[in-house]
């Protein structure tokens, strides 16, 4: 393993003169919100923190910590949920909130340039007011940045129509451990010129390069939306039906699977009423968008037919504006409500489609014969189950030493479906322990022989992905 250097004052006045006093953080209490991201509890302080202003200083910062040996953890918001944010290493964060402008919306091209910093849901709302569509929504889309979404190619509900990060990407500019500042690609829907760096770049968590700069590709903003819930006794059968909707030849915006204690938990976090019943097993929330009201009126009422040769019990319409809203809110805060309720750890499961309902009831399985309870919930349209373990009264022996069995089971039931560990939320810190479970050496090797040739001195955020 590589020897790090401390952080000495040499070094830190090397960081001032790159990039100011006001942006050099060391005292510990400026260091406290860089020390933890959403994952878990788990806290790891960095012994300075920088804010550079653009890729200048950030290849000054990154050559100098290359030859110095320290090591770099690059970061955006820190809403990441396996720790890819946290420098496990301690040195140096550089965090990237000060490069947070929208470059340029390119109405010709559908193309837009941004900076890492940023924030998901600012963007979607400028490319909105020029008619187009930027599509990925991770649940996190109020605050978490641009940057952090290629890092890990987060998705969110829309990805089951639209695609992920990935699909939006054309191009970044990077800078390498050296300092060296380089482009990916190009500016083009099409790329056919030797390795695709941009696609190795998205999901490699901050780990071979800094991100400065993001080509993005964009579409017409579907002007016309409908949202549905519908809810089922059987949790079994709200999984079986997502496959039955697309065998029924229809093709949602958005599909996601609830069951009944993740809305609970939200409702009683946000103060916004559900009205539960106790013999629900699952909710599927479902929407289609487009631009003829008419056809998406067809569409709903051809799943509605689906729904029901799978046994739905109800399904609602969300009548205003408001309604939907507040669906949408109660889905996106189940992660932040469980965290407020319980000690947990949450997984982020992935299956082929309709190995759903098998993925399901493992899970399930997999709980009672541990003795834990999971909410599962999320993006069920492609698979992606994620899965909140409680911690409840289960003892910390149990916690910390035993429970990783359990998820060796439940991550092995997702490669045997054809599936694996990560769907959106990546590997980062917490999930490297489970990669051979999916991965044989000899592909975790070729992983690490890119890395070392990204960056041969293993500065740049290690510690992450094996
Ligand atoms: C979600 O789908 O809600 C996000 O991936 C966040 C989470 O699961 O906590
Ligand atoms: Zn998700």
């Amino acid at each position: 393993m590589q020897q790090y250097h401390k952080i000495t004052s040499a070094d830190l006045d090397f960081f001032i003169q790159t990039c100011g006093k006001e942006f050099v953080f060391s005292e510990e209490s400026s260091l406290a919100d860089y020390a933890k991201d959403h994952t878990e509890d788990l806290i790891f302080y960095p012994e300075v923190v920088v804010k550079p202003a653009n890729d200048i200083e950030i290849s000054k910062l990154m050559a100098y910590c290359n030859q110095q040996l320290i090591p770099v953890t690059p970061r955006g918001a820190g809403t990441g949920l396996s720790g890819g944010a946290l420098p496990i290493h301690g040195g140096l964060v550089i965090a990237l909130e000060r490069l947070n402008k929208i470059l340029e919306v390119d109405e010709q091209n559908f193309q837009a340039i941004v900076e890492p910093g940023v924030i998901n849901e600012a963007f979607q709302q400028t490319v909105i007011e020029k008619g187009l569509f930027y599509p990925p929504d991770p649940a996190s889309k109020g605050s978490c940045f641009l940057g952090g979404n290629l890092a890990h190619s987060s998705g969110g509900p829309r990805a089951l129509k639209y695609g992920t990060t990935r699909d939006y990407v054309l191009n970044m500019e990077i800078v390498l451990p050296n300092g060296s500042i380089i482009q990916t690609g190009a500016n083009t829907l099409k790329y056919s010129t030797g390795y695709n760096l941009t696609h190795l770049m998205i999901g490699s968590e901050g780990t071979l390069a800094i991100i400065t700069k993001i080509w993005l590709k964009l579409i017409s903003y579907p002007t016309q939306n409908l949202l549905l819930l519908a809810s089922f006794e059987s949790a079994t059968k709200a999984c079986e039906a997502i496959a039955g909707i697309f065998k029924a030849g229809n093709n949602p915006s958005v599909c996601e699977f609830v069951e009944p204690a993740g809305f609970e938990l939200s409702s009683k976090l946000l103060n916004i009423p559900f009205d539960m019943h106790p013999e629900i097993g699952a909710y599927l929330l479902i929407e289609v968008d487009g631009n003829n009201l008419e056809l998406l009126f067809n569409e709903c009422e051809q799943i509605n037919t689906t729904l029901e040769q799978f046994g739905v019990k109800d399904v609602l319409f969300a009548q205003t504006a408001e309604e939907k809203n507040h669906f949408w809110r109660l889905r996106r805060s189940i992660g932040e409500a469980t965290k407020f309720n319980n000690v947990y750890k949450e997984e982020d499961t992935v299956v082929p489609r309709a190995s759903l309902p098998i993925l399901f009831k493992e899970v399930k399985d997999i709980g009672k014969k541990y003795g834990f309870r999971t909410i599962c919930y999320g993006h069920a349209g492609d698979g992606n189950l994620h899965v909140n373990i409680l911690k409840d009264q289960l003892s910390e022996e149990f916690w910390n030493h035993e429970l990783d069995k359990a998820i060796t089971e439940i991550f092995e039931c997702c490669k045997r479906l054809g599936g694996t560990i990560s769907g959106e939320h990546g590997i980062g810190y917490v999930q490297k322990k489970f990669m051979p479970i999916v991965m044989p050496e000899i592909q975790l090797d070729l992983m690490r022989k890119i890395k070392q040739a990204f960056d041969p001195n293993g500065i740049l955020n290690p510690g992450k992905i094996w």
